[in-house]
């Protein structure tokens, strides 16, 4: 039995794409079993819908806290049964509590080679700094802001003459290859989450798998 995902969403839902397109091309053997956002308009909705993947939303506006949004969250997504959970583009920050009830299963993807640049505007910040290798690190979700267990990085070389759109759209061409890959590892149990670390085929993992790409 295919370990049951479910994928949460904000937006256009490029990488929810890649999901959808390994799994129906028999490359991931993950059951997709809802696409969750907390945007009606997030085109990812439509995305999934035509995949015949159920879809739910609830829109954090609705509600006073952070807190308050997370927990009618997890009531939705429990309903589910997800034993992984993917974030997709969903921007929002998750509490403590979310964290917490989702320990170890909750998997996203940060553009860039982690643990550099956590936070926005990575793309720039690499152009900036004169970097040589920029990509993306798909990692556990930890209280800490793009700091959990890292599972799998795609990295390519950096083109000083390029723009930070551009070399955003290169970074979203490796993240719709890396991200399944890392979701099918931890859907198959070959990484896992103990103790607040991630282990790869049983070892203790201070680095993640890398993969370059052209
Ligand atoms: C990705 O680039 C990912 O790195 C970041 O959010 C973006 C989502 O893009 N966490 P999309 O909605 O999958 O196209």
């Amino acid at each position: 039995m295919s370990c049951r995902a479910a994928i949460l969403i904000s937006g256009s839902g490029t990488n929810l794409q890649a999901f959808i397109d390994a799994v129906a091309a028999g490359n991931l053997e993950l059951d997709l079993c809802v696409v969750f956002s907390n945007n009606p308009n997030a085109f990812g909705l439509q995305r999934a819908e035509k995949a015949g993947i159920p879809t739910a939303c609830i829109e954090h506006g609705d509600f006073l806290d952070r807190e308050s949004f997370d927990r009618a969250v997890i009531e939705e997504l429990d309903r589910w049964n997800p034993e992984l959970l993917i974030l997709a583009g969903f921007m929002r920050i998750l509490s403590p509590t979310f964290v917490k009830h989702y320990e170890g299963k909750v998997l996203n993807i940060h553009p860039a080679l982690l643990p550099k640049y956590p936070g926005l505007n990575t793309h720039q910040r690499v152009l900036d700094a004169g970097d040589k290798w920029h990509g993306s690190t798909v990692h556990f979700v930890t209280e800490e802001l793009d700091g959990g267990p890292r599972i799998l990085a795609g990295r390519l070389r950096v083109d000083p003459n390029e723009t930070a759109e551009e070399l955003l759209h290169r970074v979203q061409t490796i993240e719709h290859q890396v991200y399944p890959e890392a979701a099918g590892l931890v859907g198959s149990g070959r990484v896992a989450f103990h103790d607040g670390q991630a282990w790869i085929d049983g070892k203790l993992a201070d680095e993640p798998i890398v993969r370059t790409f052209p």
